[in-house]
């Protein structure tokens, strides 16, 4: 296929019901266990990817990222440079949700440049060889190429090769389910999901049950958004995040992602579900909880999330595949 050498994609960001937490391999984003999530629309990010002669350029939400942010996107283009060399890039990527929301903005964003770095290299599309690219910006953004529900799994190759995301159903599958992200503190967390989950597994006795337990919960997950059975999964999603929580907790230095209103809404929910109200919450490594619910409640989960102290809380239903766009950010 001859370059276009421009190329702009968007992408949903997504939200974990089994979560991945803690790398058998750092440098290529290897996880220890597989892991399955909800792609959510309608929150995007937007990315514009041009290979032309000069210095690489990054600029991310307004401003020239630096530091971390800045390798990490180059390395994602080295990888796809190494193999179809192309020259300097200039990378523009916007959000049209604030990173304060809550939500890793970090996924769509490297689903969106993976997808339109190799669509501006002149590659055909190809989820797989896209999951993995986006894989190596950060784990999570494996499972935001497509749409609907994605499992990552974990794969067995020391390259990555077989570690990526695929699809279990797409958007339109359950278009009732609906997450709302509850967002009760807007204060950073001081931890990052890299370290965390690096410290959790060198520290916490639980690290071996926590990956074996979550392997075997995504197979569990599959079956139950095949039957669409919302009950079971919140009740999965529920532990899940409990799980992955109680192992960080049991690190050293304990890692508590918790604040005392998440705790405040996370014990509500119980209230909620006596009253008829069908709603459960997953808990990324932050303070704020996504609701799970359907349609038919939304509304009675976005009041018992303000009732708690959410400033913000954010509808979401399952978003679609990652796309290229026509229209460039520059
Ligand atoms: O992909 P990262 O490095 O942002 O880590 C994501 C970790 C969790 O959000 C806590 C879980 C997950 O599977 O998304």
């Amino acid at each position: 296929m001859t370059s276009p050498k421009k190329a702009t994609a968007t992408a949903h960001p997504n939200i974990a019901l089994v979560k991945y937490w803690g790398k058998r391999d750092e440098a290529l984003i290897l996880p220890h266990q597989s892991s399955l999530s909800v792609t959510l629309g309608p929150l995007s990010v937007t990315t514009t990817v041009e290979f032309r002669e000069g210095p690489d350029e990054v600029e991310l939400n307004g401003r020239v990222a630096e530091g971390s942010e800045r390798s990490r996107v180059l390395h994602v283009l080295d990888v796809l440079r190494a193999g179809t060399p192309q020259g300097g890039a200039k990378v523009v990527s916007r959000g049209d949700f604030p990173a304060s929301a809550g939500l890793a903005s970090s996924a769509a964003g490297f689903a969106a440049l993976a997808v339109a770095a190799r669509a501006a290299a002149g590659l055909p599309r190809d989820p797989r060889a896209e999951s993995i690219l986006a894989r190596l910006g950060s784990g999570s953004a494996c499972r935001s190429v497509q749409g609907g529900v994605c499992i990552w799994r974990r794969g067995q190759a020391a390259d990555g090769s077989d570690s990526f995301a695929e699809q279990l159903v797409d958007a339109s599958f359950w278009p009732e389910l609906r997450l709302v992200v509850a967002m009760v503190s807007r204060e950073e967390k001081d931890v990052k999901s890299r370290d965390g989950m690096r410290l959790t597994e060198e520290t916490s006795p639980y690290y071996l049950a926590w990956a074996t337990d979550a392997e075997l919960e995504v197979e569990r997950a599959s079956e139950l958004i095949r039957r669409k059975d919302l009950e079971k999964l919140g009740e999965l999603a529920e532990r899940n995040a409990w799980r992955m929580h109680a192992t960080a907790l049991a690190a050293d230095p304990p890692l508590c992602y918790l604040k005392p209103a998440t705790l405040e809404l996370i014990l509500r929910l119980k209230e909620a579900r006596r009253q008829g109200v069908p709603v459960w919450f997953t808990l990324d490594a932050g303070p704020n909880p996504v609701l799970l619910t359907d349609a038919a409640h939304e509304d009675a989960a976005v009041a018992l999330a303000r009732s708690c102290g959410a400033a913000e809380v954010v509808r979401c239903a399952p978003g679609g595949d990652a796309r290229v766009v026509d229209a460039h950010l520059f």
